[in-house]
């Protein structure tokens, strides 16, 4: 039986990778903290969870010494971009070590795995507008210290294929939502308010940062599935686009959201959401990974933001 270890199992994309695995009778290890919020995994059965500080090079060496998975998908990283700047050495170290660490371990105890690493259309960061859609091989010019970390992820993939021969497989991944998305994030943020409204929790506005922003979004059941395809199908050392191929500007997200609800919500800039620097635009060519994999998105977006939106109405 084919054994994979999921990191951050708890999270939004890592409580997808447990289901579709378990779906394809794999088994999985997942790694959780100690503060870790269980509600998107406490249903979910058959799955070893271990706790553990992916920070601490030992705890993470024990971890791969006693899983021994076929296939690691390393999802747990500080994931939200604001936050960066906030707190940029916490995230660029968090987001490097922890990949360090599951790399040496893997390279110490001569694991014959495959290892996929969550990686970035943010690492694109600054892009013209005749380079769009972007290819892998666009100028990486990242905007944020969440960018640069995830720059950093990229090519320790591929300097530790090329030094060790590690099967590993950076996926650079557009914008993705779908149920669960932490709220933070735009799509979600917009969403629970447009459901706490609706329920009478809160007056009718809905808070804003910039809507000017055009991002490319695929659903999260989607992503995951192609994770699970980079590992069976990729190429080693080689990095890959996941994307749907068309953006939409944060305002038609928003009035997406809103042709699904009929109450009458005021739109209010709030400064506070708006960042140091954003990117203008991501919209990706997945064409390389297509080719390799077969792969393409098949949830449209309007059921994704309709998911996303029933499930902020189940719970506020
Ligand atoms: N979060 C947030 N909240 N963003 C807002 C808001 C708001 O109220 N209003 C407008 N935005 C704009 C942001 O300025 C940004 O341009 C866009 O919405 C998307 O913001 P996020 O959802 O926070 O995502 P992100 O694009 O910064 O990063 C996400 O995608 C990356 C891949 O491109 C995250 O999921 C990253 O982890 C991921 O790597």
């Amino acid at each position: 039986m084919t054994k994979a270890l999921v990191t951050g199992i708890s999270g939004f994309v890592g409580s997808h990778m447990a289901e579709f695995l378990l779906e394809r009778d794999i088994e999985v290890v997942g790694t959780i903290r100690m503060r870790s919020r269980m509600d998107h995994i406490k249903n979910l059965k058959d799955v070893q969870l271990v706790e553990c500080e992916l920070r601490d090079p030992f705890s993470v060496e024990k971890l791969i010494q006693e899983a021994k998975p076929d296939l690691i998908f390393h999802l747990a990283a500080q994931s939200f971009v604001p936050t960066s700047w906030n707190s940029p050495m916490d995230t660029i170290y968090n987001n490097i070590a922890g990949q360090v660490n599951i790399m040496e371990a893997v390279r110490h105890i001569n694991l014959d795995c495959k290892i996929q690493v969550a990686c970035s259309s943010e690492q694109y960061g600054h892009v013209e507008p005749d380079e769009v859609p972007i290819k892998e091989t666009n100028p990486l010019r990242p905007l944020s210290p969440y960018a640069v970390s995830k720059v950093a992820q990229d090519y320790l993939g591929y300097q530790y294929y090329k030094s060790y021969g590690l099967h590993i497989i950076p996926t650079r991944t557009f914008n993705h939502t779908g149920p669960r998305r932490g709220e933070n994030f735009v799509t979600s943020n917009f969403a629970k308010q447009i459901a706490e409204i609706e329920k009478g929790k809160k007056p009718p506005i809905l808070y804003v940062g910039n809507l000017q922003a055009k991002r490319d979004f695929t659903d999260v059941r989607d992503v995951v599935r192609a994770y699970h395809l980079a590992l069976e199908k990729g190429e080693p050392g080689t990095t890959y686009n996941i994307a749907s191929g068309t953006c939409y500007t944060i305002q038609e997200m928003l009035n997406l959201l809103l042709s699904f609800s009929s109450i009458q919500i005021e739109i209010q800039e709030d400064p506070a959401r708006l960042r140091p620097s954003d990117v203008e635009i991501l919209l990706g060519d997945y064409t390389k990974f297509h080719e390799r994999t077969g792969w393409k998105p098949e949830i449209p977006f309007d059921q994704t933001m309709k998911d996303l939106l029933d499930y902020w109405r189940a719970r506020v």
